[in-house]
């Protein structure tokens, strides 16, 4: 199937603001429960709850646009990966700030502590320090200086989605559905990427195995032709 490219000033005025506002909705519901005080007795823990839920599902979703753009042959979806990106890098740093400032009241002593004692917090915050990473050199400028650094830098970003849900996994006291759901989809995604990896290198393999025949074959026939 092949998506018809809708033009740059339809991505850039009709596409992207549709895509904010999708994007921004958790964070508008939130704020507006909040507000009308209809997030029950514990506030802090159902926003810490929901800001991390999103981060993770937002992450999961720009992992998600370049196997699409394939599949539905519709290229112009990976402009869109950056701005996904950055909501996922959002919607964490709230994740985390509401902790570091509500629940260790910005202890950072606490905090190294929580880092060496709880395995779910060591996780969550190796997943963080990367969103950070990857947030912070997303600038068009920075990935040009960067070159073949920033690949291998942003590639980091399944590691960042398997400690995510690891952290979600360690996190849950009752039900584990939910984490094994969204291990389920990371997993194909990443299988996914793997297998296209294995193609590209078993054709490059082949490629080089066949070149020397074929420069054989150049070679043979120039000398042919001098002949
Ligand atoms: C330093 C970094 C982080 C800290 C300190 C942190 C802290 C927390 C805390 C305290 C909880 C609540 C656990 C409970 O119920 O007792 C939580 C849950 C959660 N966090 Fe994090 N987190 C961090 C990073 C992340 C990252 C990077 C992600 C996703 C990529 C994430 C996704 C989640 C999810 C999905 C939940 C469970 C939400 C639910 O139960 O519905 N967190 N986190």
């Amino acid at each position: 199937m092949h998506i018809k490219s809708p033009g740059i000033n339809a991505i850039r005025w009709r596409y992207k603001p549709v895509l904010h506002l999708l994007l921004i909705m958790p964070t508008v519901y939130l704020l507006s429960f909040l507000f009308l005080g209809k997030l029950g007795a514990n506030p802090v823990e159902v926003i810490t709850h929901e800001t991390g839920e999103w981060g993770l599902r937002i992450l999961l979703l720009s992992l998600a646009v370049t196997p699409a753009a394939r599949i539905f042959g519709a290229g112009w979806f990976v402009q869109f990966r950056r701005l996904i990106g950055l909501y996922c890098f959002f919607y964490i740093l709230m994740h985390f700030s509401i902790y570091l400032l509500l629940d260790l009241s910005l202890d950072f002593g606490y905090l190294l502590d929580d880092i060496i004692d709880r395995k779910y917090i060591t996780v969550g915050f190796g997943s963080f320090v990367i969103l950070f990473l990857l947030a912070i050199t997303s600038p068009i400028g920075i990935r040009r200086r960067m070159g073949q650094v920033w690949t291998r830098l942003h590639q980091l970003v399944y590691i960042a989605g398997v400690l995510g849900v690891l952290h979600f996994l360690w996190s849950t006291k009752a039900d584990d559905t939910e984490p094994f759901v969204y291990g389920g989809i990371l997993l194909l995604l990443i299988g996914y990427r793997a297998v296209r990896y294995l193609k590209k290198r078993v054709k490059s393999i082949s490629t080089s195995r066949a070149r020397p025949t074929s420069e054989f074959a150049k070679h043979f026939s120039a000398r042919s032709e001098s002949y």
